[in-house]
């Protein structure tokens, strides 16, 4: 069989990374075609794969009769429209999170997906495919740790780009631990809360850094998070599940500890995402493009579990105004056959 041919659209932090993934881990697939707003952007990234071409615009990248499948890398506010012409051209998407930025257009993605029958969207969760976070999952699976509880989780970022507002520390940082809550649990957030403790002093003017987020799952659960993207320190992403049976974590960040004159002892912080979730990453296009060339289009989360994400977070923005708990307003599963 031949290599799947990808189209990579949006060729920043992201998207040149998958791009290079793509090229030199990935078997069984190739970048086809790259697009990026910046054209400079992608005719360098082009030329540095071997039979890759750049296209200037989206929707013909999209649609290119090369094209087997496409990466969506572009910044959340265009997904939607490109969401829509993959559907329309019939191609697999692996489309970066968050699948759209708001509530609607995220249940119109779904529903259109559904319509069409057949499954051809998956989001790009990757915490999913972290070694770590499989064996906490197959932990609960097995029942070993007896009924989980209470979920505690730190996502910590040395610094966030001078754009990064309030609400995107609840829309692109704490939709992680949304996903990851209801991977590990298998089961919906129905309400959330988020808290703002003083600010971090280092933070820029107006941003709520740190943010405690509370959330309640449908069968009582109990997770909270703190979100502290101004740290200075390191990427620091730490999951702890309290079962009847006993605890367990991980993101414990434990390398190489070393110990030497004058009586010290540590080790390194992973600096960033990439760097933390880098085997992920691996394993989740690995995957996707095993399961797109065997036909069945999708391995990992769906369009679903992008809107149930943007669900979460736009009640968790809501309350990041109002101070008090919000309830999580989505459709029924069951409303949509297929979905
Ligand atoms: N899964 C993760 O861990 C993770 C981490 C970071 C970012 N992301 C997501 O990945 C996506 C990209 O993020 P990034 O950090 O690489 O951003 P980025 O700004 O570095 O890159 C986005 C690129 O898209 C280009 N672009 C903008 N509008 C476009 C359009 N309409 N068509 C084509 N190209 C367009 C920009 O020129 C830029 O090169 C976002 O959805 C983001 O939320 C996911």
């Amino acid at each position: 069989m031949s290599d799947l041919r990808i189209a990579v659209l949006g060729v920043g932090i992201m998207g040149a990374d998958h791009a290079a993934r793509l090229t030199t881990r990935i078997s069984g697939a190739r970048v086809a075609v790259v697009n990026d707003y910046l054209t400079d952007k992608a005719d360098q990234i082009a030329a540095g794969i071997e039979g890759c071409r750049a296209v200037a615009d989206p929707l013909d990248a999209i649609a290119d009769p090369d094209v087997d499948a496409v990466v969506l890398a572009t910044p959340g506010p265009t997904h939607e429209k490109q969401l829509l012409a993959c559907l329309e051209h019939r191609k697999p998407v692996l489309c970066e999170k968050p699948l759209t930025t708001d509530v609607e257009s995220a249940l119109g993605i779904v529903k259109r997906e559904a319509d069409l029958g057949t499954r051809l969207i998956q989001v790009g969760f990757m915490r999913r495919f972290d070694h770590e976070y499989i064996a906490l999952k197959s932990m609960l699976d097995t029942g070993e740790l007896g009924r989980p509880l209470v979920l505690h989780c730190v996502h910590r970022n040395p610094a966030v780009p001078p754009n990064f507002d309030s609400a995107m520390v609840v829309r692109d940082s704490l939709v992680h631990e949304v996903d990851v809550t209801r991977f590990l649990f298998d089961e919906e957030i129905v309400s959330i809360q988020i808290i703002r403790p003083a600010a971090n002093p280092a933070a820029p003017q107006g941003l709520a850094d740190p943010q405690i987020a509370v959330m309640r799952t449908a069968s009582g659960k109990h997770v909270d998070v703190e979100l502290f993207v101004t740290t200075g320190v390191g990427y620091e992403v730490r999951t702890e599940v309290v079962a009847a049976n006993g605890s367990a974590m991980i993101g414990l960040d434990v390398g190489l500890v070393r110990k030497s004159a004058p009586g010290t002892w540590g080790g390194q912080i992973t600096p960033g995402f990439r760097e933390r979730f880098g085997q992920a990453y691996d394993t989740e296009f690995q995957r996707w493009v095993d399961a797109v060339r065997d036909g069945r289009m999708v391995d990992g989360p769906t369009a679903w579990d992008g809107y149930a994400a943007a669900a979460v977070c736009e009640a968790g923005v809501v309350s990041l105004n109002s101070g008090g708990p919000v309830e999580v307003a989505m459709v029924s599963r069951d409303s949509i056959p297929g979905a």
